[in-house]
């Protein structure tokens, strides 16, 4: 976070425009001092008195609830407390980071607010058994798959035959309500003529993201489904550390990495602040700052085409993140 804001400081700066920050403690050590994952009123000036939102890593592996969950997670505070009912994942390999036969440049957009996690606290357990519940909705499968099309039409950047497409990435073999989920994504399709419309089941989605990446512009699934492919994405990507993402609802939105807080490697100059710095661009781009998210985006790309940024086998930066910071910053 300390990288983002001193890289989105001086972008600011080079195109005139003032930033102020204010500073919403959460996560896991907020609910170890207070009892509550985020302190009192920060949802409602996210709504109401910020412009935008750029979240860092905040859990805690440790800080557990007495079900076994883990606590100060705020997903669900954030997401269904605004409303942010779409997860953007964008997985692009940036110059140098390894060879890929098929490109990789395409969005995961992932529901945000139902799916399984909507079971989030109130799954059942005890000794012999446990169960969560997913939940689909009308309204919710309509506006996220609306919201991927759009995705489709509006977006930089595009698969290897540049071919505009949105792939519903269901398990309908297997399950009513992905089954459900995908005859919704056929009728908003029907309204797309001008974006191909393509499916994958969930499994073969995991294995053509890694054979053939270069098939896919946008994806749009199920929250769980989401979180995993995700991952798998950033996997093909140069890691976790380099993958932004937003949560975008229609009133607010926030930005933050796809991936978690990694304590063991925290204040040691280790983490690959690449994903917090595509994140913060991110941000920018979607309060109209296109310019200065350009800058930033564009100076990431050199500072890894030129070599300057390189990766250790487990994502690291070799030159730390603060080498990785000023790299950004001298490329402004
Ligand atoms: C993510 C994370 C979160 C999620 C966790 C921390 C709740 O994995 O943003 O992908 O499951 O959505
Ligand atoms: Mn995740």
């Amino acid at each position: 976070m300390g990288s983002a804001r001193e890289v989105l400081t001086a972008a600011a700066s080079m195109d005139g425009l003032a930033v102020e920050f204010g500073e919403e403690p959460g996560g896991a050590a907020t609910y170890l001092e207070t009892g509550e994952p985020l302190v009192a009123g920060a949802l409602e000036r996210f709504r109401d008195e910020y412009d935008a939102v750029l979240k860092g890593p905040v859990g805690l592996p440790e800080v557990r609830k007495p079900d076994g969950t883990e606590a100060g997670v705020l997903g669900g505070v954030l997401r269904n407390g605004l409303d942010t009912y779409a997860n953007v994942r964008p997985v692009r390999l940036l110059p140098g980071i390894r060879d890929s036969a098929s490109p990789i440049d395409y969005v995961i957009v992932r529901e945000n607010t139902e799916g399984l996690y909507l079971s989030r606290g109130s799954g059942v357990r005890n000794e012999r058994a446990a169960s969560d519940q997913l939940l689909m909705t009308r309204v919710g499968v309509e506006r996220i798959v609306r919201f991927a099309f759009e995705t489709a039409r509006t977006r930089n950047g595009a698969p290897g035959d540049g071919v505009r497409r949105v792939t519903c990435v269901d398990k309908s073999n297997v399950l009513r309500s992905f089954a459900f989920f995908r005859d919704i994504f056929d009728e908003i399709a029907a309204e797309y003529p001008d974006v191909e419309a393509d499916h994958r089941y969930t499994d073969a989605a995991a294995h053509d993201l890694v054979a053939d990446p270069g098939h896919f512009d946008v994806l749009v699934t199920e929250n769980f489904v989401g979180d995993m492919l995700s991952d798998l994405g950033a996997a093909t990507a140069g890691g976790l550390g380099t993958c932004p993402s937003g949560n975008i609802g229609e009133r607010t939105a926030y930005f933050e990495p796809v991936h978690g807080s990694a304590p063991s490697i925290a204040g040691q100059d280790e983490a690959n602040p690449t994903s917090q710095l595509l994140t913060a661009a991110m941000l920018l781009d979607h309060v109209g700052a296109i310019g200065t998210a350009k800058r930033i985006t564009g100076a990431v790309e050199a500072a890894y085409a030129d070599g300057s940024v390189r990766l250790n086998p487990n994502g690291t930066p070799t030159c730390g993140t603060k080498g990785v910071t000023a790299a950004v910053l001298s490329r402004l």
